[in-house]
């Protein structure tokens, strides 16, 4: 298959572009930069030069491919923004398919579902949830299976994770080392998935190659991590003290983090799992935050 990637060149893109090469796919990388080019260039994939906003440059690189995975998204903009730019790419990848039954698969966050209960599959996303402004790119990604595009949503986990300080996992190191402190807010059941990049990776690999049209899938490794046990395994990875931090200091503690922090929203992916006979297999986040912490010293 010859699959075109939006986002092919970030964390967890580049993966993606690596397990279908692996798997003897032909990829053709979305690039807006001359270093995403030559990164895509270097793992064997082919380069399409272009931003998100070039909608004409992704449709004719969509309608000349076999299949579409649309992994780019403006982090570090305005939230707002970066989820419009969403809608229009997805749509416009969405007319490029349209009829032609090739798969399309679109990425979304398990957060985009009510917290406070573990999300499944069937679950629809909320506007309440603290992925909120990812809902609309579900729904118009969704509504083109009767459009006869073979699409599939691919809800990530927030917390996606290798061994480099990325995501939240991340920042809480980051915030750890900063405030010399591994806080968790209130008592700290809150409870965050997670899933290896790789995992993610094969997820989408799988998803393209036979997900049905509909196909809500969850790219979740584990099911829910308690905050106060990040914060434990940070604590001791940092040598510092670890301690609830009152919802009221969330803000000053976590900063940007502090909304998310006191939120509970587990996932499950048993119903992917059953479906597409995925299983994750790579570490989990608990032994890859030792790599955050001596990559960083
Ligand atoms: N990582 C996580 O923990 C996590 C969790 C839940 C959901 N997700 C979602 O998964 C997807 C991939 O995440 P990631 O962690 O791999 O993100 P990332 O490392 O920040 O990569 C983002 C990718 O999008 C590209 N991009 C950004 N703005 C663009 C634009 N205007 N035009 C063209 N390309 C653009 C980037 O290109 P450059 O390389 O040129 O910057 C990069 O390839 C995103 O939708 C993200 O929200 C991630």
């Amino acid at each position: 298959m010859r699959v075109f990637v939006t986002g092919a060149s970030g964390f967890v893109g580049s993966a993606v572009v690596s397990q279908l090469l692996g798997a003897g796919h032909e990829v053709v990388g979305l690039a807006r930069s001359d270093t995403s080019a030559d990164r895509l260039a270097a793992m064997g994939a082919g380069v399409v030069e272009g931003s998100l906003a070039d909608l004409d440059v992704v449709q004719r690189a969509a309608a000349a491919s076999d299949g579409v995975a649309h992994l780019a998204f403006r982090h570090g903009e305005p939230a707002t923004l970066a989820a419009d730019t969403d809608l229009q790419v997805v749509e416009a990848l969405g007319d490029a398919l349209a009829g032609s039954g090739r798969p399309l698969v679109v990425t979304s966050g398990t957060l985009v579902l009510s917290p406070g209960r573990v999300g499944r599959e069937t679950d629809k996303a909320v506007p309440d949830a603290p992925a909120a402004l990812r809902a609309p790119s579900e729904k118009a990604a969704l509504a083109l299976a009767g459009r006869g595009v073979r699409v599939a949503v691919v809800r990530l986990a927030p917390m996606v994770h290798d061994a480099a300080r990325r995501g939240f996992a991340g920042a809480l190191v980051e915030i750890a080392e900063r405030t010399r402190m591994s806080g968790y807010a209130g008592n700290g059941s809150q409870r965050w998935p997670a899933v290896h990049r790789q995992d993610a990776a094969l997820l989408y690999r799988l998803a393209l190659e036979q997900a049905p049209a509909g196909s809500v899938l969850h790219g979740v490794g584990e099911e829910g991590i308690s905050l106060r046990a990040l914060a434990a395994r940070i604590g001791g990875l940092c040598d510092v003290p670890v301690g609830a931090v009152p919802i009221v200091q969330a803000e000053a503690h976590f900063g940007w983090l502090a909304g998310l922090v006191a939120t509970d929203a587990p996932a499950s992916s048993a119903i992917t799992r059953r479906l597409l006979g995925w299983e994750p297999s790579h570490r989990e986040l608990i032994d890859d935050l030792a790599h955050f912490v001596e990559k960083a010293s």
